[in-house]
C-alpha cells in the first residue's frame, strides 16, 4: 500500500477552505493509502501564538480531522512534537539545505515583504517540513498549492541527499486537491479563503460557526452583477467560488454544479450553497463534542507509537550515512 504523509498547521480555527482543500481528500484516501496524518504544532510556533489559542486550535483540530471520518484505526494521526526524531531530523534537513533555496520561497518572500520581524524559525521551516515528509519514506504528499513549493524543496534535499550518500529517501510527489484546492473568501474572491483574512469575519466560514452565522456569510457573498450561474473564474470569481464549494460538498464535477442552477437565480443557488454548508457543520460540530478527553489521548498515543519506529530508523540511518553515529 502506498503512503500519504501530510501536516496540519492550526494557528487559527479550521475551516471551510481547509475542509475541501485538506480534510475532505484525506479522508477519501483512506481506502486506497496508508495515510498519516500529523498536527504540524512545531509549525504552529514559527509566528508568535497566544498558548492558550493554541492549545484550543490543537485540540479542535484533531477533533475535527475526526469528526470528519479519519478513523484511526485505518490511518495514523500524530502530534508532530510526540515524535522526537523529526526536529532532530530538521535541524540535519537544514544543514542540507542551500540559503539561496529558502530565499526562494514564495510564502517566506510573502512575509517578509509585509516587513514584519520574522524568526529564524519561520524562515527554516521549509527544512524542517522535509523532515516532516522524509521521514516517512512515503511516496504522497497530499498539500494545498500554497504548499507545493515546500514539496519541492523536500524533494530537491532527497535527491540531493540520495546522490550524495546512497539512495535513502523516497522522492515524494505532491498531490493537489483537484476540486476545491483553492477556496476562496466569500468576501473578495480574489483571495484565498484564510484566517488571516482582514475580512476573516466575514469571507471565512469556520468549522466552528454557528450554523446561522455560516448561512449569513453564505448568502452575503460577493458575486457579479452578471446574473447567471456559470464557472467563469476571470468575470465572476464569486459565482465560481460558491460552484467549487458547492461541487466539492456534493462530490459532483463543476459541470454538474452549473447544469443543476442553469435557470437559478443567485438568491436561490446562494441558499442552496447554504444548506450544503449547514448539514456539514452541523454534523461535524455535533460529532466533535461527542469525543471524551481519554478517548483524544489514546489516538494521539497510539499515532505516535505506530510512527516512531521508522522514524528512528530513517533518523539512524541518515546520521550513519553523513558519519555522526558512534554507538551502534
Ligand atoms: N506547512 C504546512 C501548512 O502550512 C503544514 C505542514 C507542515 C505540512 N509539515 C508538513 C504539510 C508536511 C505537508 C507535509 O499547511
Amino acid at each position: 500500500m502506498k503512503k500519504m504523509i501530510s501536516g496540519i498547521k492550526p494557528t487559527g480555527q479550521l475551516h471551510l477552505g481547509n475542509y475541501i482543500g485538506a480534510l475532505q481528500p484525506f479522508v477519501q484516501s483512506q481506502e486506497e493509502f496508508d495515510v498519516n496524518v500529523f498536527i504540524a504544532n512545531l509549525h504552529c510556533i514559527t509566528m508568535p501564538i497566544d498558548p492558550e489559542e493554541l492549545q484550543t486550535n490543537l485540540r479542535d483540530a484533531l477533533r475535527f480531522y475526526l469528526a470528519v471520518g479519519l478513523d484511526p484505526k485505518k490511518s495514523t494521526i500524530f502530534l508532530q512534537t510526540d515524535v522526537h526524531e523529526i526536529a532532530q531530523l530538521g535541524f540535519i534537513m537544514s544543514c542540507l539545505t542551500p540559503m539561496g533555496e529558502l530565499n526562494r520561497m514564495t510564502q517566506y518572500k510573502d512575509k517578509k515583504d509585509t516587513g514584519i520581524s520574522l524568526s529564524s524559525g519561520f524562515y527554516t521551516y521549509p527544512t524542517l517540513m522535509t523532515a516532516d515528509i522524509l521521514i516517512h519514506k512515503a511516496q504522497y504528499v497530499p498539500v494545498g498549492d500554497d504548499q507545493k513549493q515546500h514539496v519541492e524543496l523536500a524533494r530537491n534535499t532527497a535527491e540531493r541527499f540520495n546522490n550524495r550518500f546512497g539512495d535513502t529517501f523516497v522522492v515524494p510527489e505532491p498531490v493537489i486537491a483537484k476540486v476545491g484546492s483553492r477556496i476562496m473568501s466569500l468576501s473578495d474572491p480574489s483571495k484565498k479563503m484564510s484566517k488571516s483574512d482582514k475580512d476573516g469575519e466575514k469571507g471565512v466560514v469556520y468549522l466552528k460557526d454557528t450554523l446561522k452565522v455560516a448561512r449569513k456569510k453564505i448568502m452575503s457573498a460577493v458575486t457579479d452583477s452578471i446574473g447567471i450561474v456559470q464557472y467563469d473564474v476571470e468575470n465572476q470569481p464569486g459565482i465560481a467560488n460558491l460552484l467549487t464549494i458547492y461541487a466539492a460538498l456534493k462530490k459532483i464535477s463543476i459541470p454538474e454544479a452549473v447544469s443543476e442552477f442553469k435557470d437559478v437565480q443567485y438568491g436561490g443557488f446562494k441558499k442552496a450553497v447554504a444548506d450544503e454548508v449547514c448539514a456539514l457543520l452541523e454534523v461535524l460540530q455535533e460529532k466533535h463534542q461527542s469525543y471524551d478527553e481519554a478517548y483524544i489521548e489514546s489516538v494521539l498515543q497510539e499515532g505516535a507509537d505506530k510512527v516512531r519506529p521508522t522514524a528512528q530508523a530513517v533518523l539512524k540511518e541518515v546520521q550513519e550515512k553523513l558519519g555522526m553515529e558512534i554507538l551502534k
